[in-house]
Parts: C-alpha cells; sequence; structure tokens
C-alpha cells in the first residue's frame, strides 16, 4: 500500500491522491448486478444522481439505457478518470460537492455504492438529510450499504440500527438482499437495498 499524506476522507485532498495513484480497493471496475438488474427491470428511465461517483461504470448502463444521468465527484482527479473512461457519455460526470450540489431538474433515483461508507460516522446524518432533500415524495434511494461494525474506515461500516433511524424517518424500506457479488472488502456484510422517499 502506497504512503499517503492525507488521512481525512472528508478532504478532497484524500481522494485526489489515491485516484492519482491508482488506489482505488473499492473500486468494483463494473456495475453490481443487484443494479443491472434494477435497471432491466425499471419501467420507464428515472432521473438520477450519482454522488461520490468515482470511476463511474453506472453513467455508460444508465446513459445507454436511455435515463437522465448525472454522477458527481468533488475529487478532480476521481472527474478526469470517469471522464477518460466513459468517453462519450464523459459529459454526464460533474465536479460538484454533494453537500452543495443543486440538480438542474427534480431527481427520482439517487444511487448509492461506497460513499455513505466512505465518510466518516459524523457525516451520516448530514448524507441521509441530503439525501432526502434531493428526493421528492417517491423517488427512490437504492443501491449498496456496507452493514458492519468496523474499527476504523474507510470503509466505515454502519450498524443496521443506526442505518434504519438515519434513514425511516424520510424513506420507506421496500427491498432488501445481502449481496453476492461484493468485493472481498464487503463480501457478506453488503446488502443491496430500495427505499422510498415519504410523503
Ligand atoms: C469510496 S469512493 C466510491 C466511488 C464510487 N461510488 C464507487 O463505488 O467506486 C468515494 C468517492 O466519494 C467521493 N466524495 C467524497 N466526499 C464527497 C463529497 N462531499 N462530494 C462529492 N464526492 C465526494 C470521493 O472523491 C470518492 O470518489
Amino acid at each position: 500500500m502506497p504512503g499517503f499524506k492525507h488521512r481525512d476522507s472528508t478532504g478532497v485532498a484524500f481522494w485526489d491522491e489515491r485516484f492519482e495513484q491508482a488506489f482505488m480497493p473499492w473500486d468494483r471496475a463494473g456495475v453490481p448486478e443487484e443494479f443491472q438488474r434494477f435497471v432491466q427491470q425499471a419501467q420507464a428511465p428515472l432521473t438520477t444522481l450519482i454522488p461520490g461517483c468515482g470511476l463511474g461504470y453506472e453513467v455508460a448502463l444508465l446513459a445507454d439505457s436511455g435515463w437522465d444521468v448525472t454522477a458527481i465527484d468533488f475529487a478532480p482527479a476521481a472527474v478526469a478518470a470517469a471522464k477518460q473512461a466513459l468517453g462519450p457519455h464523459a459529459d454526464k460526470v460533474v465536479q460538484a460537492d454533494f453537500f452543495q450540489f443543486q440538480p438542474a431538474t427534480t431527481l427520482q433515483l439517487i444511487y448509492e455504492r461506497a460513499f455513505l461508507c466512505a465518510l466518516p460516522p459524523a457525516m451520516n446524518e448530514a448524507i441521509a438529510s441530503r439525501w432526502a432533500q434531493l428526493l421528492p415524495p417517491g423517488g427512490l434511494l437504492v443501491g449498496f450499504f456496507f452493514i458492519a461494525e468496523t474499527p476504523s474506515g474507510p470503509p466505515f461500516g454502519i450498524a443496521r440500527e443506526k442505518l434504519l433511524s438515519l434513514l425511516q424517518p424520510n424513506f420507506k424500506c421496500v427491498e432488501e438482499r445481502l449481496v453476492e457479488d461484493s468485493i472481498t472488502v464487503f463480501a457478506g456484510r453488503e446488502y443491496w437495498q430500495v427505499w422510498q422517499r415519504k410523503v
């Protein structure tokens, strides 16, 4: 593992130096099966935001399926790598801070993978309340949640009770399954969940 100068994962510099050195142990190098299935089974394209997109593999799947997708990341090195990897879909990736970003149109879907667990537990409430602010009633928060007790991070696991207490005030869980194609770091502790924004 390379030696890194930055240890605070709330800062841009933390992520930039890891992307610059291609040290990305969270990266799945593709779209997880549960999300592929979700997109295939959706009845209509959904206006989608991907916060903290990293290399943004999901962008190509969504754009090729006719979905309106915006992927954001606050780290310039992540944005540059994603744009390069996405070629014709590079314009879907925007450098922006999740906590400041204002979508151009009303969202129908937020996709979560390795963003909640990338930031320390002290940020959990801010993330959950921003998800709730960004989605209208009926909107969906879908993706992958690392439910685990971890002494340190990232990735920072979250206890199931904590996740429920964060989300249940504004969302209803309508689907949950243990993920079967997790990368090693998440294996056996990663859950696919679909949450619907309450009225
Ligand atoms: C662990 S990586 C996950 C990347 C991607 N979602 C994936 O599954 O491969 C976390 C990402 O969140 C980004 N990030 C962290 N804080 C952010 C913020 N406040 N706004 C936007 N992006 C942020 C980082 O730059 C990094 O690319």
